[in-house]
């Protein structure tokens, strides 16, 4: 097939590279110049596993293209994937100005019938004025069809490759089967649905998802009380086939440019028509609070946290990408500047990210692991990349000032610091933490 993906960000540059993968003939389109130019070089844009060989493989065998003339690619194509970002605005609904303006180009380029395939995230009725916006400059026949997309970043090729669905949301049935058929190679679970429930399916799962790792923080917060281990109560309540263990890894919160965004647009689309979504208002305000108790626990452990160094391991919003929107690590690192600490902030990838977002004299941008724990009072492990777990902490305490550690992913195990001093802090595992023994003197 022939197709067009308008948006190479994420979602459209990852679906663009594995539909061409496929064998078919698949032109990415962007308006960010400097984006087309390095994809034209076979250097991606992001960081995600196994893209970049694709990226090379496909457009080197005259599959994959880029360009930033949208009426041409459109013009070639009979299927359009829509992949436009849908950021938040003040309100928190989405931003659909890129969608709408996405919609207007494609009209005006239209020459033959076309499928447009939605895969940005976009609240429930889009689609239909997709349609009428499409339909308002072209008189040639088209079908839009929501085609949700799930995967996560760091993961996504994977994901994208071995779907656990495809969900198809169409109102003409010959449209869904042509779609059906561009998907049938990567899993035979194919869902067809009408649109707006295909629209809902997508804000439902990142929502629930929200709602699992809220849950889980809230049930670590109760086991630091009580005495029990957050870790053994994820594994026996996921044993449970109805619950299932994914997604009950408690820490510091989610982040990522999908849930904090999906679910405020989702309390904003339930506000539009009064519906009051109380159980994911207080996902998002059990998520905010999450990331703020470090800095308590911080304090508990060192006092005031003014004049104090603070290591801090990990800044993106998970291992494996270089993407630190909407970060824990962004807030937690502002807070503590704010709280008058040095941070010495070490990620292996995404530092040059963060410091687009956020930068101060007062951090220390640091080359690896141990040289950002030197002379530091406490570290705070905020991203689980694999190389933290590794760490010798005899070597690690020989480096800091004050043995704290603030493990704010779980990622340690009691028989780590059975020969250290460590005073050790993590999240929901209360035998663990060793953080009640004096506090640090200046
Ligand atoms: C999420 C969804 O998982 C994808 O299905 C969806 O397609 C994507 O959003 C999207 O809408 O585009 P992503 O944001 O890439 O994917 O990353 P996740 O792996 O879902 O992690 C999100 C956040 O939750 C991270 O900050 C992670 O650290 C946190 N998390 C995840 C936890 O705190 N605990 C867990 O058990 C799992």
């Amino acid at each position: 097939m022939k197709i067009a993906v308008v948006g190479a960000g994420y979602v459209g540059l990852v679906t663009g590279v594995c539909f061409s993968s496929l064998g078919n003939e698949v032109v990415c389109v962007d308006k960010d110049e400097e984006k087309i130019a390095r994809l034209r070089g076979g250097e991606s844009p992001i960081h995600e596993p196994g893209l970049t060989d694709l990226i090379r493989r496909n457009a080197g065998a005259g599959w994959l293209s880029f360009t930033g003339d949208l009426a041409e690619a459109v013009r070639q194509a009979e299927l359009i994937v829509l992949a436009v970002g849908t950021p938040s605005l003040p309100s928190g609904e989405a931003d659909l100005s890129y969608i709408r303006q996405a919609a207007v180009e494609i009209g005006e380029a239209m020459n033959g019938y076309k499928i447009v395939v939605t895969k940005s995230t976009v609240p429930v009725g889009t689609n239909e004025k997709i349609k009428a916006t499409i339909a308002s400059f072209t008189s040639h026949p088209f079908d839009v069809v929501s085609v949700p997309e799930f995967l996560r970043e760091g993961s996504a090729v994977i994901d994208t490759f071995h779907p656990d669905r495809i969900v198809i949301g169409a109102d003409n049935p010959a449209a869904a089967d042509a779609v059906a058929e561009l998907h049938r190679e990567l899993t035979l679970n194919i869902l067809i649905t009408d649109i707006r429930s295909a629209e809902m399916i997508k804000y439902a799962s990142n929502a629930f998802l929200a709602t699992k790792i809220s849950f889980i923080n809230e049930i670590a917060n109760i086991c630091e009380k009580v005495g029990a281990d957050v870790t053994q109560v994820a594994l026996g309540m996921g044993q449970d086939r109805r619950i299932g263990s994914a997604f009950l890894s408690a820490g510091i919160g989610y982040g990522g440019s999908c849930f904090p965004k999906d679910t405020r647009a989702l309390i904003q689309i339930a506000g539009n028509v009064d519906y009051d979504f109380k159980l994911l208002k207080s996902v998002v305000d059990v998520n905010r609070d999450q990331r703020t108790g470090v800095i308590r626990k911080l304090e508990e452990f060192t006092g005031s946290l003014s004049g104090r160094t603070i290591a801090v391991w990990g800044l993106a919003f998970k291992p494996n990408t270089d993407d630190v929107r909407e970060a824990p690590s962004l807030d937690i690192v502002s807070e503590l500047i704010d709280r008058g600490a040095v941070v010495r902030a070490y990620d292996p990838i995404a530092t040059d990210n963060f410091r687009r977002m956020y930068d101060h004299p007062l951090v220390v941008w640091c080359e690896n692991a141990l040289e950002a724990a030197e002379g530091a009072d406490a570290l705070c492990l905020l991203t689980e990349w694999p190389e933290f777990a590794e760490t010798d902490l005899g070597v690690l305490r020989a480096k800091m000032k004050e043995p704290v550690l603030f493990d704010g992913r779980n990622v340690f195990g009691k028989e780590a610091f059975a020969l250290t001093d460590f005073r050790y802090y993590s999240v929901g595992r209360p035998h663990l933490n060793r953080y009640r023994e004096a506090s640090i003197p200046l």
